[in-house]
């Protein structure tokens, strides 16, 4: 009889702790911003798991070895016209970059301030063809920034 006894207080132990209500997620408020302007698109870690929409794990700090690419992160219609103002969308942009992107940023890199994103952002891409500008972005990255071929597939897929 005694050797039950264990058993039946980790089974009660174990009833207990599943009874528990999950713990809530929390936010910073950055990650949030991302989450609910880019996030359902790009996914809450930068990948999209679609083959319309890019994926920025890992890859997105790419862009910010050149002016243009620079200019193509802020330009984006879905960033310039998102409804963040421009610090909100400076930090997404930071956090983007930085948290999202690992160690793809160039070491010498800037941080986006709200003065530059709300300039760049007056001009968004509107009017040139974006798989035109990326690819050839995409093609000096690789060639001479040591970007991966990678980069070329959005969701790390072949065409
Ligand atoms: C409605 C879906 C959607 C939303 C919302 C969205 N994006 Fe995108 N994003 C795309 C698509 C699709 C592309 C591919 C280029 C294009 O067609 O705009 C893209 C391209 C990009 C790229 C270029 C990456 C590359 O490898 O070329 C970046 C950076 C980016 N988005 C960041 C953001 C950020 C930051 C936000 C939030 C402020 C955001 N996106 C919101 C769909 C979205």
């Amino acid at each position: 009889m005694k050797r039950w006894l264990p058993c039946l207080l980790a089974l009660a132990t174990s009833t207990a702790v599943a009874a528990e209500p999950a713990a809530i997620p929390s936010f910073s408020k950055v990650q949030s911003d991302y989450l609910l302007a880019c996030g359902g698109c790009h996914g809450e870690n930068g990948i999209s798991n679609s083959r319309l929409v890019p994926d920025l794990a890992g890859l997105v700090g790419y862009f910010l070895n050149t002016s243009e690419g620079r200019h193509y992160l802020v330009g984006l219609p879905n960033v310039a016209t998102s409804a963040l103002d421009d610090e909100a969308l400076s930090d997404v942009l930071n956090f983007m970059v930085w948290e999202i992107g690992g160690t793809s940023a160039p070491a010498t890199a800037e941080r986006f301030t709200a003065s530059e994103v709300g300039a760049l952002r007056a001009h968004p891409l509107n009017e040139v063809s974006l798989k035109d500008l990326r690819r050839r972005l995409v093609e000096t990255l690789v060639a001479e920034y040591e970007a991966p071929p990678s980069l070329r597939y959005y969701g790390n897929t072949t065409p």
